[in-house]
């Protein structure tokens, strides 16, 4: 499903890429599992398809949050840089809801979220060289050998990322996981299309995760993989 900020309060609807108009008081309520559903078909709705293809194909930079979680750092960082558009990937209906009713409270109008799995999303709906950052806020690791393929940064989607990058594009990985941190520098490595720095939290506005880290002291790598040849 693809949200869009429209900024025009209560009643609002939410147009799905997967089977039309979603409205508020249906995704908030009792039927909110009516609107899992109808993720289900990603090509159930061409109009929406186009009209978001045309949204992202408008000539500047276009960025992209995979995972925004409460949307601390996807709602900040847009709002800073209302000249660029912003993606949200999100899986949880209730925080795309409530990301949504900030961006219309706050009146920004930049942002589209799509509540999905990103990867296959990633994959199909953006042209080649189209974006200039991946931001992946403290991804979820998946201890369990098992669970491994759940894993955002699998070699096939890090093949996607580097083809969706804009020549001097790059992935931004935050994580308080040093172990999975250094995890997803070898998947990088082994691509062999990038290189790697190390970013300092200043750069970065903080997500709601990075801000719970700094509270409890906890430590948090932040890695950037930039597209050879770009530094
Ligand atoms: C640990 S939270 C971090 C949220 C936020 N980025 C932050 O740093 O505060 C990870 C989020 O990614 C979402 N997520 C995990 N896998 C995803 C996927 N394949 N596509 C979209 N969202 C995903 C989860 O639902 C969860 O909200």
């Amino acid at each position: 499903m693809i949200v869009e900020a429209t900024a025009t309060g209560a009643g609002t609807f939410y147009h799905g890429l997967y089977g039309g108009a979603v409205s508020q008081r249906r995704a908030h309520g009792k039927n909110r599992g009516a609107v899992g559903e109808q993720l289900l078909d990603p090509f159930g709705n061409e109009d929406a398809v186009h009209t978001f293809r045309s949204w992202i194909d408008f000539g500047g930079k276009l960025e992209v949050d995979l995972g925004f979680g409460r949307g601390g750092f996807l709602v900040e960082q847009a709002s800073r840089t209302r000249e660029s558009r912003w993606v949200g990937f999100e899986v949880r209906t209730r925080l795309c809801m409530e990301v949504m009713d900030r961006l219309n409270r706050q009146g920004i109008s930049n942002v589209r979220i799509i509540q999905a799995d990103a990867r296959p999303i990633v994959d199909q709906f953006f042209p080649v060289g189209s974006i200039s950052h991946f931001y992946v806020g403290f991804p979820d690791p998946w201890w369990k050998k098992k669970h491994h393929k759940r894993r955002i940064f699998s070699p096939e989607f890090v093949h996607t990322l580097h083809s969706k990058l804009t020549a001097t594009g790059s992935v931004i990985l935050r994580t308080d996981v040093t172990d999975y941190a250094q995890n997803v520098r070898e998947v990088f490595n082994a691509h062999g299309g990038f290189d790697t720095q190390v970013v300092t939290p200043d750069e970065l506005v903080p997500t709601d995760r990075e801000r719970r880290c700094a509270d409890f002291g906890l430590p948090v790598s932040r890695l950037r993989f930039t597209k050879k040849g770009c530094l």
